[in-house]
């Protein structure tokens, strides 16, 4: 039907005829000639209609926003003066001769210019329009492209693309599972994979060697601007491998994508990081580095004054006493400090203690704060050096049990880093090394920091079993301006190892052997050491084209309570399809 794409059209073919297929993007009438702006996958084009051939001028009367077209005209120049730079086929425009609709519209619910600000519930409702906008078109494109050149790098270097069943049993990635009901098997349900985990490690227990997928995750958790029920993973695994191996492998295939895609250069190597020092220095484990703001520990300095709310944490093994300095931050006005008060509230925080730096040779007068009058003078001495603060900072602080100190501050760095303009522009990947094996799950057990599958530091199970609370994992995550893109670790390759992990997560012998029985036979039957990683690939190309949100990256997302505004998922079934299923539904408690 069409010779070229709209967008694409330019002054090489001046005076050549085209035949174009799209949308009208704007119609306007200019004393006696008609423009019409066809937009298409490519970009959008000026079409003239000129009242010398009647019937199409005619036809190009009556068409509306969104009409479908198809059309045959002539390219020609612009004249002088008329250019327009903001567009790709700016220099040019086309003579229409003959134009047909193909189909016509209903004036859009929204406008589809990228500058207008649409709610984002209309924009699902109706996401087959939204899509038609040029930035959601490109986003997509991008996206496309992205999985190419992984793909692309993958292929070259031996990976085989293998899928994995999508009805299965549980995989433990600390989400809840989405379940299927069988109908064959009644009372019996499938999980959705949250990851292909025991698949992939099966492969390499097959000999595959080097496996790789582009494959869809289903997560039943509280949903975020980069969490979705269903995403999409880029999972890797090879045989014969360690961390070096695995890091190198996809180091060099990020570089080639930002390289090829985005013509960036992604440093080489990748800095690390331990997972302790991250905590330290950021408050999280996925530290953007774009950011110079750090952390740093005073409880030494605390732990004798006396302030009860900062002594107490000082003196807790459990309890961290940090600051975080913000140069010039002593413009910060009353009611910005009490904003910033109520965030970290949100993860916690009893309060946020500051001391404004307005002039350090002064001593205590040229200090301000609430809590000047508990600290002395070699305690502020100590917190002034230590924090390397000149005069006109502003210096916060956190005192709370570890983990909500770190949330708290961690969380504030970066929304301050935001709010004052202070993260620089540009690409920080980071690994993100020796992470913890395990967390305390919060009633006096513990979880799997990874998964369950990860290959502890310690080689012996016995030196294992001795302190299993402190061992370190094999595991590694690939962080991008303070985004985690990737996650993965070496795995466990002996039967007593798994079952030794699955042990201290309080998954006794009989559970183990019911729930992945099939994973530790497997185990005794020859299983290569192996290891790998899967990376997000909706939040890759999120930071990639600059989102704000994952639902910007994926064609049909859900909304942050999980359901398609689009089809009106998730919906009631009927009786029948209930009965066989074998399903009754208890009646739902008022909401
Ligand atoms: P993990 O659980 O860390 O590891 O997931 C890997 C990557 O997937 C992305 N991701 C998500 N993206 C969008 N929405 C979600 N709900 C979501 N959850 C995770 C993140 C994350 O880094 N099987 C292991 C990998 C391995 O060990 O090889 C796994 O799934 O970018
Ligand atoms: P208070 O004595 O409770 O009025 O607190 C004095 C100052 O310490 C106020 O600025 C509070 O915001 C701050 N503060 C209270 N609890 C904490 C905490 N756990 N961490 C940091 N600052 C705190």
């Amino acid at each position: 039907m069409r010779s070229h794409y709209c967008g694409l059209v330019d002054d090489s073919l001046v005076d050549q005829e085209v035949d174009l297929c799209g949308w009208v993007h704007r119609r306007r009438d200019h004393g006696g000639v008609i423009f019409i702006d066809v937009r298409d996958r490519e970009g959008i084009v000026q079409v003239v209609f000129d009242p010398d051939r009647a019937d199409s001028f005619a036809i190009a009367e009556s068409v509306r926003s969104e009409y479908v077209l198809r059309l045959r005209g002539r390219v020609r120049l612009r004249p002088e003066g008329t250019d327009n730079t903001a567009m790709k086929t700016g220099r040019i425009e086309v003579l229409g001769y003959e134009l047909e609709i193909l189909n016509s519209a209903e004036t859009p619910p929204f406008p589809l210019d990228d500058e207008r600000d649409v709610g984002e519930d209309v924009r699902l409702r109706f996401r087959y329009i939204d899509l038609r906008r040029p930035m959601m078109q490109q986003r997509l494109q991008l996206r496309s492209e992205v999985c190419r050149a992984l793909r692309h790098s993958l292929d070259d270097a031996g990976f085989l693309d293998i899928e994995t069943p999508m009805l299965t049993r549980s995989t433990p990635e600390g989400a809840r599972d989405y379940l299927v009901p069988s109908r064959v098997h009644p009372g019996e349900f499938y999980a959705l994979p949250q990851s292909p985990q025991l698949f992939k490690q099966m492969l390499m227990m097959s000999g595959m060697d080097r496996y790789y997928q582009i494959v869809r995750c289903f997560r039943d958790e509280d949903l975020r601007a980069d969490r979705q029920p269903e995403f999409t993973q880029l999972d890797i695994e090879a045989s014969f491998v360690n961390e070096e191996d695995i890091m190198a492998t996809v180091e060099g295939m990020m570089r080639d994508l930002f390289a090829h895609v985005l013509q960036v250069a992604l440093p080489d190597p990748v800095p690390r990081m331990t997972y302790a020092e991250s905590v330290r220095r950021y408050g999280v484990d996925r530290p953007d580095l774009r950011i110079a703001l750090e952390l740093v520990d005073i409880a030494d300095l605390m732990a004798t004054v006396d302030f009860k709310v900062f002594a107490g944490p000082a003196q807790d093994p459990e309890g961290r006493v940090a600051a975080l300095r913000l140069p010039a931050g002593a413009q910060l006005t009353r009611k910005e400090i009490d904003e910033y008060t109520q965030f970290v509230a949100i993860y916690g925080a009893r309060g946020l203690a500051y001391i404004k730096v307005n002039n350090i040779a002064a001593g205590r007068e040229g200090l301000q704060s609430p809590i000047l009058k508990f600290l002395p003078d070699n305690a502020i001495a100590g917190i002034l050096a230590r924090s390397a603060a000149e005069d006109g900072d502003l210096i916060f602080f956190g005192a709370d049990k570890a983990r909500i100190v770190n949330e708290a501050l961690g969380a504030l760095r970066v929304k301050i880093a935001h709010d004052r303009d202070l993260v620089e522009y540009g690409w920080r990947p980071v690994w993100v090394t020796d992470f913890p094996m395990f967390e305390a799950d919060g009633s006096g057990g513990l979880t799997a920091l990874h998964h369950p599958f990860t290959q502890p530091q310690t080689d012996t199970v016995e030196d294992f079993l001795a302190h299993p609370g402190e061992s370190l994992s094999r595991a590694y995550d690939l962080v991008l301006n303070g985004i985690e893109i990737g996650g993965g670790s070496i795995r466990i390759h002996k039967p007593e190892m798994q079952q030794a992990v699955l042990q201290v997560l309080g998954i006794d012998r009989q559970a183990a052997e019911e729930k992945f029985g099939f994973l530790i036979d497997a185990l005794r039957y020859g299983c290569p050491p192996h290891g790998g990683i899967a990376f997000g690939i909706d939040r890759l190309v999120m930071l990639m084209c600059g989102a704000q949100s994952i639902r910007e990256v994926i064609a049909f997302p859900k909304t942050q309570t999980a359901t398609c505004l689009l089809t009106q998922a998730p919906s009631p079934v009927d009786m029948t399809q209930l009965r066989e299923l074998g399903l009754r539904l208890r009646a739902q408690p008022p909401a």
